[in-house]
């Protein structure tokens, strides 16, 4: 029996890197999944297919976690496909990174929507849910560069800092629903979004990172597995994945 057997769970930005290997994870040891992505329609069927060649099951849906009114679709459409919706993993987002002098409205704006805006219209779109079952587990994924500075990235510091600290807002406000809220703050993790750093920085940034290399998707995903499968007596906190890079 897998560790969340029979438990339903709606990863988003599942179609690419930590979300993908997140839903490949829990659908893995058990849970029905979401998979949420914005416009890598075959990368996320690929996704769908995988799970299925694992004997699990997988639905797909694409919205734009930014629009709060396709994230209420979403929601009320994966509730009612699974039934029940028990995990929420808030993993979609993105990166616009600019120097503070040359960062435009538009750039801030859409890495704000996007990763903290996002993030609050998803949780507070599956809070009547949970809240009926007594029961829900969301994971927050926030980032290393949301705990130190990092240049270039004023805007999605800013968000992924916002998301560590709604996580422990939310943790309190939804205790007695039988809802946990935790964070995994990855530190760099081979995926797209790395690939985009140029290969002379990503070296000075593994020079920095004490076990010498960049993070995995699946290392990223166990933390969260661990988090809803054993993750009972835990909420408003915060598992950081990043190699030592921030302790
Ligand atoms: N990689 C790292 O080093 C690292 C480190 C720390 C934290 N993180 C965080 O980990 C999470 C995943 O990052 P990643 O590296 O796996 O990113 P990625 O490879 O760029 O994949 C991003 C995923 O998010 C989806 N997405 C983007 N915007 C969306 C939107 N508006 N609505 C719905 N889905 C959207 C993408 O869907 P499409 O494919 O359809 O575009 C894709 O599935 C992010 O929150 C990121 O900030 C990453």
């Amino acid at each position: 029996m897998g560790r969340v057997e029979g438990k339903t769970a709606l990863v988003t930005g599942a179609s690419r890197g930590i979300g993908r290997a997140i839903a490949i994870e829990l659908a893995r040891e058990g849970a029905k999944v979401a998979i949420n992505y914005s416009s890598s329609d075959s990368k996320a069927k690929e996704v769908a297919e995988e799970i299925k060649e694992l004997g699990g099951t997988a639905i797909l849906y694409k919205a734009d976690i930014g629009n709060s009114k396709e994230v209420r679709a979403m929601v009320e459409a994966v509730a009612k496909e699974f039934t029940h919706l028990d995990i929420l993993v808030n993993n979609a987002g993105i990166t616009r990174d600019t120097l503070l002098p040359r960062m435009t409205d538009e750039q801030w704006t859409q890495v704000i929507q996007t990763n903290l805006n996002g993030c609050f219209y998803c949780t507070s779109a599956v809070i009547p849910i949970m809240t009926a079952q007594s029961y829900g587990r969301i994971v927050n994924i926030s980032s290393v560069n949301g705990q130190v500075p990092a240049m270039g990235q004023a805007n999605y510091s800013a968000s992924k800092g916002g998301v560590i600290a709604f996580t422990r807002t939310a943790a309190l406000e939804l205790v007695n629903s039988g809802i946990t809220v935790n964070v995994v703050a990855p530190g760099y993790t081979e995926t797209d979004m790395v690939g985009t750093v140029p290969p002379a920085v990503q070296t000075i940034i593994k020079g920095k990172i004490p076990i010498g290399r960049f993070g995995r998707p699946e290392e990223i995903a166990k933390a969260v597995l661990f988090l809803v499968a054993d993750g009972d007596f835990i909420t408003g906190q915060q598992i950081n994945v990043n190699g030592g890079a921030f302790m």
